[in-house]
């Protein structure tokens, strides 16, 4: 497993640009026009098989709009990790192992211990929830996610006073994944703690009712459903209390670009592109995907605004 910080690197090692060139190619590759997003509708809809899961539907959390169709939803991701276009994922997370699987909590906790992931899986029962899912690309889905809340977990783990953020790593594994050249894995992100123990984060284990597919995260993922999804990491194997703001990945790369708030924010553009619309993959069948408005917090501003009372959202991107 590589875990190495950027300290332990030869300079030599390190091409950050040319990493964000590839990552920023493949983001423009999909914001050439429409012409690329239509491409996705024609993705191919191949279904993969999972295990069913036993979940309960939390009608406190729906959506009433179209479901965008399971097959999309695993043909059409970002995890960079597997490649950097859209059916990377699909195509080579394939053999990828989630069994045996164990997640490190640490740092700020009064109890850090190594879990293993059926056991968290049990913890408590599983729900779906239809949530909005937005990409800061401007592409968006409606996705049934089955898991728990993820406070539910951080309770058990019983975090410090000190401790104020959380931060999530995601597997780093040479032999499973092809790991692009240029960055520092493992992929970071972070979550202040108040964001991280709002019920609405969901501590995710599938989607439609069955385990998530590797393309998808793996066997275990968070969703965040009012922030880009890039603040959703995937195939977490460490979850660390710390009390400073944690490096996290796309920060990292593009700090001018993806800030660590990462509020869905329709009045405050991406320096590429406006972030007033998005695209709703909702149909398989659809050429052009509809463009929709874009809602302050992804539209769940009445449960998670006041997180953020008195901050320049302008200035905490
Ligand atoms: N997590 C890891 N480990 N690696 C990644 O490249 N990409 C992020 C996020 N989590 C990413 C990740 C980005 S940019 C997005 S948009 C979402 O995953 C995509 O999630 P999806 O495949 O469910 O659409």
């Amino acid at each position: 497993m590589l875990i190495r910080r950027a300290k332990e690197i030869a300079s030599s090692e390190i091409t950050p640009k040319e990493t964000l060139r590839a990552f920023q190619r493949s983001r423009r590759e999909l914001l050439a026009g429409l012409g690329a997003v239509a491409g996705a509708a024609l993705l191919p809809t191949e279904a993969w098989a999972f295990d069913k899961l036993n979940v309960t539907e939390n009608n406190k959390y729906v959506v009433n709009e179209t479901v965008t169709p399971q097959a999309k939803a695993q043909s059409y991701n970002n995890f960079y990790e597997f490649g950097t276009s859209k059916s990377d994922p699909a195509a080579n997370a394939k053999k990828f192992r989630t069994r045996p699987w164990t997640i490190r909590v640490e740092g700020l906790v009064k109890k850090p211990q190594t879990l293993d992931l059926d056991a968290v899986m049990k913890l408590r029962p599983m729900e779906q929830r239809v949530y909005r899912f937005r990409c800061v690309e401007a592409w968006s889905m409606v996705i049934p996610w089955d898991g728990y809340s993820l406070a539910e977990l951080v309770k058990t783990v019983e975090p410090l006073p000190s401790a104020k953020y959380v931060q999530f790593l995601s597997l780093a594994d040479r032999q499973e994944m092809q790991l692009p050249g240029g960055y520092d894995w493992p992929y970071s992100e972070g979550l202040r703690m108040d964001e991280a123990m709002h019920p609405l984060t969901l501590l995710t284990f599938g989607s439609y009712g069955e385990t998530l597919a590797n393309q998808q995260g793996a066997p275990v993922r968070v969703i965040v459903p009012w922030k880009y999804g890039f603040k959703s990491a995937k195939s977490i194997v460490k979850i660390r209390f710390t009390d400073k703001q944690p490096s996290t990945t796309w920060n990292d790369l593009a700090p001018q670009e993806y800030g660590f708030y990462s509020n869905v924010n329709p009045y405050v553009d991406h320096p590429r592109w406006s972030q007033a619309h998005e695209r709703r993959l909702d149909s398989s069948n659809s050429l052009f995907p509809r463009t929709i408005p874009t809602q302050p917090f992804n539209g769940y501003g009445n449960e998670v605004a006041g997180l953020y009372a008195g901050m320049d959202l302008k200035k905490y991107y």
